[in-house]
């Protein structure tokens, strides 16, 4: 599903920046070596961020 319509961004794109370390929706742009054009997208990457976050949080409890 694409996420970014501006820059065609799907979810996979998405969480690979994720998976490389981008902790805001900035370094997800720039991870793909681009940024916001309309910035409607903003919202839906932090999301996935932050779901990845709570994830990576869950894990390491789980893992505890
Ligand atoms: S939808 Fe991502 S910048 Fe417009």
């Amino acid at each position: 599903m694409i996420i970014c319509i501006c820059r065609r961004l799907n979810e996979k794109k998405i969480s690979e920046a994720i998976d490389a370390g981008a902790e805001s929706a900035p370094a997800v742009m720039a991870h793909h070596q681009t940024r916001f054009n309309c910035g409607q997208c903003r919202h839906d990457i932090a999301e996935m961020i932050s779901n990845s976050q709570d994830i990576e949080t869950s894990t390491d409890i789980a893992a505890e």
